[in-house]
């Protein structure tokens, strides 16, 4: 059905794995797939974090499951989809979100600071690619990778983390190539500075430092984490039914 109906919620009668959504931007995209009427499987380490987040949705009505792990084990991965198999019967959509920070130039960095981010990043985008597309193959599908304005730009002191998104930006694109022929679609949302709990902090530390920041986006102002989740929502649902291997700027203008 490439043409939803109106007001059914643009993602109604949906399966969707959120990958990294325990907090920030994929706890609210968790609840955002969840109000667009998807059945939502949320994944990320702390079973704690999620089974609250799940508790909250499922007595606000939502039909939301969670599967505790790291995206940068295999195993873990592969249980994740399972988990959403076992629980819901297919995977329609998934949102590969999960990621971590790196502060600091490269001459800073430490060998184990870069392998992790790595890990994370980069091995865990391709471990959940790898696993959804296997589980999409027969039906079809949308995926929507979490990259970064930093996934085609540079910017001061970050590290190894401009590569790693992107990275993510290269997986994608690849993937929208060698899966569109079975109907499965790969984008990615590139937020911009967005108000996530770090961002508050950040704020907070450095206001003047902040404002800077905010300057230089035309629309003068941080994104949302509900901003970036609408973004995914829509690259997800059958309204972007010809929109693959794509980088959508959720940024206020910052990287035009
Ligand atoms: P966050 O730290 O609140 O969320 C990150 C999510 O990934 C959490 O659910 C966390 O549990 C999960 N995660 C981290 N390591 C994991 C692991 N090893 N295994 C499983 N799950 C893991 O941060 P935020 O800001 O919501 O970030 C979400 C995504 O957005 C990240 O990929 C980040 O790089 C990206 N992003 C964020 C921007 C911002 O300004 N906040 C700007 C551009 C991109």
């Amino acid at each position: 059905q490439a043409h939803p109906t109106p007001g059914a919620g643009l993602l109604a009668g949906k399966v969707v794995l959120v990958v990294g959504g325990s907090t920030g931007i994929g706890a609210d995209s968790v609840r955002v797939f969840a109000e667009e009427g998807a059945s939502v499987m949320v994944a990320a380490r702390s079973r704690d974090t999620l089974a609250a987040l799940t508790e909250e949705l499922t007595a606000a009505g939502h039909d939301v499951a969670y599967s505790a792990g790291d995206v940068s084990v295999g195993a873990d991965v592969a249980r994740f989809v399972d988990d959403t198999l076992a629980r819901f019967g297919r995977l329609d959509g998934a949102f590969n979100n999960a990621g971590i920070n790196q502060y600091g130039p490269l001459d800073e960095v430490s060998e184990e600071d870069f392998d992790r981010i790595m890990a994370v990043n980069v091995k865990g985008t391709w471990l959940c690619l790898r696993e959804e597309i296997r589980a999409m193959r027969e039906k079809g599908g949308s995926i929507v990778n979490t990259s970064s304005v930093g996934g085609f730009r540079g910017n001061t002191g970050l590290g190894a983390y401009q590569a790693t998104k992107h990275a993510v930006i290269g997986f994608t694109r690849t993937a929208a190539h060698d899966n569109g022929p079975f109907g499965i679609r790969v984008n990615v949302v590139a937020p911009g500075p967005t108000e996530t709990p770090m961002f508050v902090q950040w704020r907070h530390d450095d206001p003047a430092a902040v404002e800077r920041r905010i300057a230089s986006v035309p629309l003068r102002k941080a994104g949302t984490t509900t901003e970036v989740a609408n973004a995914a929502a829509w690259l997800l649902s059958d309204r972007a039914s010809q929109v693959n291997g794509v980088v959508l700027p959720v940024d206020g203008g910052y990287s035009a």
